[in-house]
């Protein structure tokens, strides 16, 4: 079997694949016993991300259990602030936290030594292209701008990410030059997974949908253009999906303005819209994560409406956001099964 039969590579380059292909955004997590075990034999999270043996382990360890048709690369997005030297900690019960920026702190940001504090990374990359079953896609990625922009400013997570729409009304110059800043090291970032191994990346903007319409147009859609035509300039065969949470209606430009070769869908988005959206080219999406930790009828209808309305276009089956700590691992079973039967 070659790279040919990489089913997700082949929806990305526009193909119908009946039934569709399947991975899970997060499927690397602690829904998993064997992830919580090398979890805790790693130490902290970012020594989990920056071994390459360890990362390896976490990422093979759903493909082993599911045989997903794609693995992601296991990593996070906020390895970028941490190659910036923003503090970054992962504390059990606390999510992330960094150093906030600030103006100064904008203005200070170079870009040196950044892909070397990353080489684990890209190491990881080639190991998994190597241990991987031909057939199975691997997917890198980083963080789109926006989102990886409002843990620099607030320095944790938020609801809504007030500090950072905030910072960007008072302080626009300094805003625009941060997501500038991360778009150009992200394409670097990107590049550098896609020489090492990866198949395809996906950029995650899990935070567009706290955003008015101009402020998405500046902060989302220009943001991740200026990563794709990077990437593309200098890899004119990437292939790229951008994950937009929250956007909406806004996906229907999104794509054309980004130029991503796929889209990935929230739950919220309306299935016709998403049939409409599917015109236009490959979705990725969309099954409510609680629908995994329900399980049962929960399940097969959330598949079942999925399959009926977006299975006969170019469809990579996954959930809406990631699975979550409390999905049962018999349910994600079911889910495969029933993607692969009915699909
Ligand atoms: O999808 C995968 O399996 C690949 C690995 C991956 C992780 N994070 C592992 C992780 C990916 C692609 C991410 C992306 C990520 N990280 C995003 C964008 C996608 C999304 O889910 O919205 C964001 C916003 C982050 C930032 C982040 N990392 C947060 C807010 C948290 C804490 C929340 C939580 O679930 O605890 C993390 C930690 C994190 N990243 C964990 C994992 C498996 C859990 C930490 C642990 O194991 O202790």
């Amino acid at each position: 079997m070659s790279a040919a039969n990489r089913k997700v590579l082949n929806v990305l380059n526009g193909a119908t694949v009946s039934p569709p292909p399947i991975w899970l955004m997060r499927q690397a997590g602690r829904y998993l016993p064997e992830y919580r075990q090398t979890r805790q034999q790693a130490g902290s999270f970012l020594d989990l991300c920056y071994s390459p043996e360890l990362a390896t382990e976490v990422t093979l360890q759903p493909i082993r259990r599911y045989a997903f048709d794609a693995a992601i690369l296991f990593s996070d997005i906020l390895v970028i602030p941490d190659a910036l030297k923003r503090n970054v900690r992962f504390t059990e019960g606390h999510g992330p936290q960094m150093d906030p920026i600030d103006a100064d702190g904008i203005s200070g940001l170079s870009e040196n030594g950044i892909l070397d504090h990353l080489k684990p990374v890209m190491q990881t990359v080639s190991r998994l292209r190597q241990a991987l079953p031909q057939e199975t896609t691997l997917l890198g990625f980083c963080g789109a701008p926006w989102t990886v922009a409002t843990y620099m400013i607030a320095g944790h997570g938020t609801p809504d990410q007030a500090p950072a729409r905030l910072f960007a009304y008072q302080h626009p110059d300094a805003f625009l030059r941060l997501l500038d800043f991360l778009a150009d090291v992200s394409a670097d970032y990107l590049v550098a997974q896609i020489d090492a191994g990866a198949d395809a990346v996906q950029i995650f903007d899990s935070w567009a949908g706290v955003l008015g319409e101009a402020e998405f147009e500046k902060f989302c859609v220009r943001p991740v253009a200026r990563i794709i035509r990077s990437v593309k300039s200098r890899r004119p065969s990437a292939k790229i999906i951008a994950f937009a949470k929250g956007a909406g209606v806004m996906l229907k430009t999104y794509r054309q303005k980004t130029r991503a070769d796929a889209i990935g869908l929230d739950w919220s988005v309306p299935l016709s819209f998403a049939a409409d959206l599917q015109k236009d080219g490959p979705v990725q999406g969309n099954l409510d994560p609680m629908r995994v930790v329900a399980g049962g009828a929960a399940l097969t209808e959330g598949v079942d409406a999925i399959l009926q309305a977006l299975g006969n276009g170019p469809l990579i089956f996954n959930l809406g956001h990631g699975i979550t700590p409390q999905a049962n691992p018999d349910h994600v079973t079911d889910l495969v099964n029933q993607v692969r039967r009915n699909g």
